[in-house]
């Protein structure tokens, strides 16, 4: 199961921002996000949003992105599915997301293997699973319920942990273990692995060089708080800020190994101005050259040892 033919993919150099209703407006403006001198800061490749804002029947949240989409290539994220959870998945969202995707047609499709509901009772955040045999077969399930349902490919993202859980398994064992079941590729966030190795002591690096690289169809990058609790100090996947230079070192080590991915800046806490994503955007597209120009010339010296 793939992206329908007459969708073009997102190249793999592209470089996106989330976007939210603020941005609307100057997504779309010859104006645009521009510099002191004027100058256009940086052209985005794509936005992403997320699936639920556009579950509606109509109005200006439809209109805004109908516009946008006719200018950009779309990638639609979702973060309620609760794919990670015990629960059966909730058909009527399923039917809503197949609405959203059907109306925007969107390249790319993600969500989360978290969990956000039990019980029927919804919590207001993406939990973690256990990384288990049990929760691996209810994982992948779940989301072969979720590509028959959208009748294409979705992308999975790994969550971000404070806890350790029961695990009879790596994470990245986890992801690829549910990626090679269901044909769904990987959706791998960087900040979370370094948000995660943080909190959990495990080495982000080690984490990278354990996904199957081949698998990865889109990054996502990210700004995180630095908290204290209970005299320990965590660190929270709050997006309210700039992706700090150890998750934009990881990147270039991801990068420089497995080469350029789709990228997208996620920013969902005191959203700011288009022009501040345009920053980030522009500093991870830097990230991305110096990263390749580093494949090319370890190439290039292997051909010339070689020689
Ligand atoms: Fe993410």
């Amino acid at each position: 199961m793939t992206i329908p033919e007459h969708i073009k993919p997102i190249p793999s150099s592209s470089v996106g921002v989330g976007l939210k209703p603020a941005h609307y407006r100057d997504a779309l403006s010859p104006i645009g996000a521009r510099d002191g001198a004027g100058d256009r800061i940086f052209e985005f490749d794509f936005f992403e949003v997320h699936a639920e804002n556009y579950m509606c029947d109509g109005g200006p949240p439809h209109a805004w992105l109908h516009a946008i989409r006719e200018r950009y290539q779309l990638s639609i994220h979702g973060v309620c599915l609760s794919l990670g959870g015990i629960d059966n998945l909730d058909k009527d969202h399923l039917r809503r997301l197949r609405e959203v995707l059907d109306r925007f047609e969107p390249a790319l499709v993600s969500e989360h293997i978290a969990w956000c509901a039990h019980g029927g009772v919804f919590y207001n955040d993406l939990l973690a699973p256990p990384l288990t045999q049990t929760a691996l077969a209810r994982t992948a399930e779940h989301i072969d319920q979720t590509q028959n349902a959208l009748g294409r490919r979705i992308l999975i993202e790994n969550p971000s942990s404070y806890l350790k859980l029961p695990s009879e398994m790596s994470e990245p064992e986890f992801m690829n273990a549910l990626a090679h079941k269901t044909g769904c590729g990987l959706l791998l966030d960087i900040n979370n692995v370094y948000v995660s190795a943080c909190n959990l002591k495990f080495n982000a690096t080690e984490y990278l060089d354990a996904i199957d690289a081949t698998l990865v169809d889109e990054i996502h990058l990210a700004g995180h708080a630095l908290d204290t609790n209970m005299g320990v100090e965590i660190r929270v996947d709050d997006h309210g800020s700039p992706v700090c230079e150890d998750v934009g070192a990881l990147y270039r080590y991801f990068i420089q190994n497995a080469g350029a991915r789709p990228t997208l800046v996620e920013w969902d806490t005191d959203t700011p101005p288009l022009e501040t994503l345009a920053l980030e955007a522009a500093k991870a597209s830097n990230w991305m050259k110096v990263a390749q120009e580093k494949t090319g010339s370890s190439r290039q010296s292997a051909k010339l040892e070689n020689a």
